[in-house]
C-alpha cells in the first residue's frame, strides 16, 4: 500500500516508476481514459482510487468536507473532487503535458496517464501516454456513441493501444438499463469492428455511485461480466517496453575537459551494455561502450526509460539527435517518411508548407509533402482531401531537410512517433506515427474495376496476325521464378542473346532493375512482392502485345501472385520456368552477399531466409541448376519455344 502520508506523492513518469519498482515485480498496467468533457472521467478515476482504498486518510476528510460544500450530486462523497483535488496538488510549481497517477492491488500495480482537457489524446501521442497498454473509454448512457468517442477509440487504435475497455457510465441515470446498455454496446461495436487488432469490453458502471467500478452492482443482476477493476487486474498484456531494439538517442554532449566526452540522452528501447559494440547513426561509425553512467553512479547496463551518460572506446564525431545502436539493428536513417498524422491546430495543415518536425532528441525543418487521405471519423473511410483541420486525421508523406533516424511506430512507439511544430510560434500543430515503410503498398487487386470511371478499351489498328508476321514469332512470357542466386538473371541473360542473335525481338525484365525504377517504391513484404508482380505482369502483358517474346527474372515467391501473372498475360502466352536450385546451393554462391547479410539479421524478410518460396506445382519447366551448365539451361527454353512454334524455323 501507500507509504507513509508525509512523503509527497510522485508526479512525474519516473518517480512513479521508481515507487512502482519499490513496491515489488507486480505486473504493471498502464491505462488512459477518454471521454468528452462530462463524461465522468473524473469521478471515475476518484472512484476507483477511493474504492480500492488508495487515499490519504486526511485526503478523504477534506473531500467528505468539500463534497458537503462544494459537491454536485445529492451523495455524501463526489469521487470528482477527490481526482480534482490531487489535481490541484500536483500541479502546484509542475507544468507537465500528462500527470501519472497510480494505484494498486494485489494482482497489480496501474498507471493512469491523465491528462488535461480537451487535448489529452493529441498531445499524449508526443507524450508518455503512447505507452498505455490500454484505454478506458466512457460513453455516456444518455448520449450513447458521439463522434468525440469514435475519434478516441480510433486515436487509441492508432497509438497501438489493443484493449478497449468501454464503460457505459452514469447507468443509474437510465434506470440500470438493460436494453440501453444493449443497444450502445451493439452501436459501438458497429463503428468499432473496422479498427485493427482490438480487444473491447462492455461494462455497464455508475463511477459516481460506484456500480461495476471496484465491486460488482447490484443494481444491475443481469450483467455477470465483472467490474471494471477486475477487468483492469486480469486482461492480458504483455509489456509494451520494446527491450529488444536499442535505440539511444542523444540528447547532448558533456565535455568538462578535453579527455572526456560523455553522451547524455534517455535510453528509448532496448538495453544497452557496458563493453557494447555499437554504430553511431547517421555516420555509421563502429565503436565500443566504455562506460555507462547514471544519477546513482556507474552501471551495467541501461534500459527504458533509464537517463545515462555514455561514454564510447573511439573519438566519433557525435551530436544532438545522433543515435546510438547496435550495429545489426538498425532503424531506417531517411528524409522521408509516410505517418498518419493527428493534426491540432486551428490552423489548417499547409501542405508543402515549411514545419519543424520533432522526433526523438531531433528538430529539423520539414516539408509534408502530401496529404493522401483523412479519415471519416464516423465511417473510418479514406476521404480525399486537401487539407487536415483541427482534430482530424490523415495520411501523409513527411519529407526532412536533413536525414534523421526512426522506426515505423508499430515497431517501436518511442522512436516512431514525432510531432510538429509551427515555426513562427514555436506550437505544437501536429502529432504523428511513422508507418511502416514495408506495410506502405497497398497491392491492386487486378480483378477490380479500375479506379477511373468512364473510360473504354481503344482498340489497335495493327493485327495480332500482322505483327506476328512482321516479327517472324509468336510472342510469350517466359517467366522465371526461383530462389535469389538460383540462377535467373544469368539465364534470362543468356537466352536473351541467344534468341536475338537468332532474329528474335526479346526483352527481359529483371526484379533488381525494375525496382530501381517503376518498382522503387516497393520493399519485400508479402503485399509489396504481390504489387512488384502484378505491375511486372501488366508490363509483360502489354510488351506481348507489342509483339516481344518477354523473359521476366522475378523470385516471385508466392505461387498464388504467380497464378494471377498466368491471367494477366494470357494462358497460352505464360511459360512458367522454375529455376529450381536448392537454398543450400544458392547460398554457397551468395553472388551479392545477401544471405550473409539476412544470416546476420541485416536484411529482413529475405526469401529462404525468414520468408517463403512456394515452389511451382505445376511449371512448363524445371531447370535443375545446380547440375546443369548454363548454355544447356538456355537450350532447354529454346527447345521448348520450338516445340510450341513460337520461334521462326
Ligand atoms: S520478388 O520476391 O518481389 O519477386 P524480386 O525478384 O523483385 O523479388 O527482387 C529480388 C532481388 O532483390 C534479389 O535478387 C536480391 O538481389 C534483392 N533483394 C534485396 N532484399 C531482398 C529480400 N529481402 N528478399 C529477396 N530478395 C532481396
Amino acid at each position: 500500500m501507500l507509504d507513509s502520508p508525509n512523503t509527497p506523492l510522485p508526479t512525474t513518469e519516473a518517480e512513479v516508476i521508481e515507487y512502482l519498482q519499490r513496491h515489488g515485480a507486480k505486473d504493471m498496467l498502464r491505462f488512459l481514459t477518454a471521454g468528452s468533457v462530462d463524461d465522468g472521467k473524473s469521478t471515475l478515476i476518484g472512484r476507483l482510487l477511493y474504492d480500492s482504498k488508495m487515499i490519504y486518510e486526511d485526503q478523504l476528510a477534506a473531500v467528505m468536507e468539500d463534497s458537503a460544500v462544494h459537491g454536485t450530486t445529492d451523495t455524501d462523497f463526489d469521487p470528482a473532487l477527490l481526482t480534482d483535488g490531487l489535481k490541484a496538488e500536483r500541479e502546484q510549481g509542475i507544468t507537465i503535458d500528462v500527470a501519472y497517477r497510480y494505484f494498486s492491488t494485489d494482482k497489480r500495480n496501474f498507471i493512469i496517464a491523465d491528462t488535461p482537457g480537451h487535448e489529452q489524446y493529441t498531445r499524449n501521442m508526443a507524450t508518455g501516454a503512447s505507452t498505455c497498454d490500454l484505454a478506458v473509454i466512457l460513453v455516456d448512457a444518455r448520449h450513447g456513441v458521439l463522434e468525440q468517442t469514435r475519434r478516441h477509440s480510433f486515436i487509441a487504435s492508432l497509438l497501438g493501444i489493443r484493449h478497449l475497455a468501454v464503460c457505459i457510465n452514469k447507468m443509474d441515470l437510465v434506470d440500470y438499463s438493460q436494453e440501453v446498455f444493449e443497444r450502445i454496446c451493439l452501436e459501438y461495436q458497429g463503428f468499432a469492428a473496422k479498427l485493427e487488432d482490438i480487444d473491447m469490453h462492455f461494462i455497464p458502471i455508475s463511477a459516481l455511485r460506484g456500480d461495476n467500478v471496484v465491486d460488482p452492482s447490484e443494481n444491475m443482476p443481469w450483467f455477470q461480466g465483472g467490474s471494471l477493476l477486475y477487468y483492469l487486474e486480469t486482461v492480458p498484456v504483455s509489456t509494451d517496453r520494446n527491450l529488444i531494439d536499442m535505440r539511444f538517442p542523444v540528447q547532448y554532449v558533456v565535455r568538462p575537459d578535453l579527455n572526456y566526452r560523455g553522451y547524455c540522452g534517455t535510453v528509448a528501447s532496448g538495453i544497452l551494455r557496458k563493453g557494447n559494440e555499437v554504430t553511431v547513426l547517421p555516420s555509421g561509425r563502429q565503436t565500443r561502450v566504455v562506460s555507462l553512467t547514471t544519477f546513482e553512479g556507474e552501471v551495467e547496463e541501461a534500459f527504458p526509460p533509464m537517463a545515462v551518460t555514455v561514454t564510447l572506446e573511439d573519438e566519433v564525431d557525435i551530436s544532438r539527435g545522433d543515435m546510438i545502436v547496435h550495429p545489426n539493428n538498425r532503424p531506417h536513417v531517411a528524409q522521408d517518411f509516410e505517418a498518419i498524422v493527428v493534426w491540432m491546430n486551428d490552423d489548417p495543415l499547409e501542405v508543402n508548407g515549411s514545419y519543424l518536425v520533432k522526433s526523438t532528441t531531433n528538430m529539423v525543418p520539414a516539408t509534408v509533402t502530401s496529404l493522401q487521405y483523412r479519415f471519416d471519423i464516423n465511417s473510418l473511410h479514406r476521404v480525399d482531401s486537401e487539407t487536415l483541420h483541427a482534430n482530424e486525421i490523415g495520411r501523409v508523406c513527411v519529407s526532412t531537410h536533413r536525414q534523421i533516424c526512426f522506426d515505423a511506430y508499430g515497431r517501436n512507439r518511442s522512436t516512431g512517433c514525432f510531432i510538429i511544430v509551427d515555426r513562427n510560434t514555436n506550437a505544437t500543430v501536429g502529432a504523428g506515427m511513422i508507418l511502416d515503410r514495408e506495410k506502405t503498398a497497398q497491392p491492386v487487386d487486378s480483378t477490380a474495376e479500375p479506379k477511373s470511371t468512364h473510360i473504354r478499351r481503344e482498340a489497335s489498328g495493327v493485327s495480332v496476325n500482322e505483327r506476328e508476321a512482321l516479327l517472324n514469332q509468336k510472342p510469350a512470357t517466359l517467366w522465371l521464378t526461383g530462389l535469389s542466386g538460383s540462377g535467373k538473371s544469368t539465364i534470362a541473360r543468356d537466352l536473351e542473346r541467344s534468341l536475338f542473335d537468332r532474329g528474335q525481338a526479346c526483352f527481359i525484365l529483371d526484379g533488381d532493375n525494375i525496382r530501381h525504377g517503376l518498382n522503387r517504391d516497393l520493399g519485400f513484404n508479402a503485399s509489396d512482392r504481390t504489387e512488384n508482380i502484378r505491375r511486372v505482369s501488366e508490363v509483360a502483358a502489354l510488351l506481348n502485345h507489342a509483339g516481344l517474346i518477354v523473359i521476366t527474372s522475378f523470385i516471385s515467391p508466392y505461387r498464388e501472385d504467380r497464378a494471377k501473372a498466368r491471367e494477366i498475360i494470357g494462358h497460352d502466352r505464360f511459360v512458367e520456368v522454375h529455376v529450381d536450385t536448392p537454398l543450400e546451393v544458392c547460398e554457397t554462391r551468395d553472388p551479392k552477399g545477401l544471405y550473409k547479410k539476412a544470416r546476420a539479421g541485416e536484411i529482413a524478410q529475405f526469401t529462404g531466409i525468414d520468408a517463403p518460396y512456394e515452389a511451382p506445382e505445376n511449371p512448363e519447366l524445371t531447370l535443375k541448376t545446380a547440375d546443369m551448365k548454363i548454355a544447356e539451361s538456355t537450350a532447354q527454353i529454346v527447345a521448348y519455344l520450338e516445340e510450341q512454334g513460337l520461334l521462326s524455323s
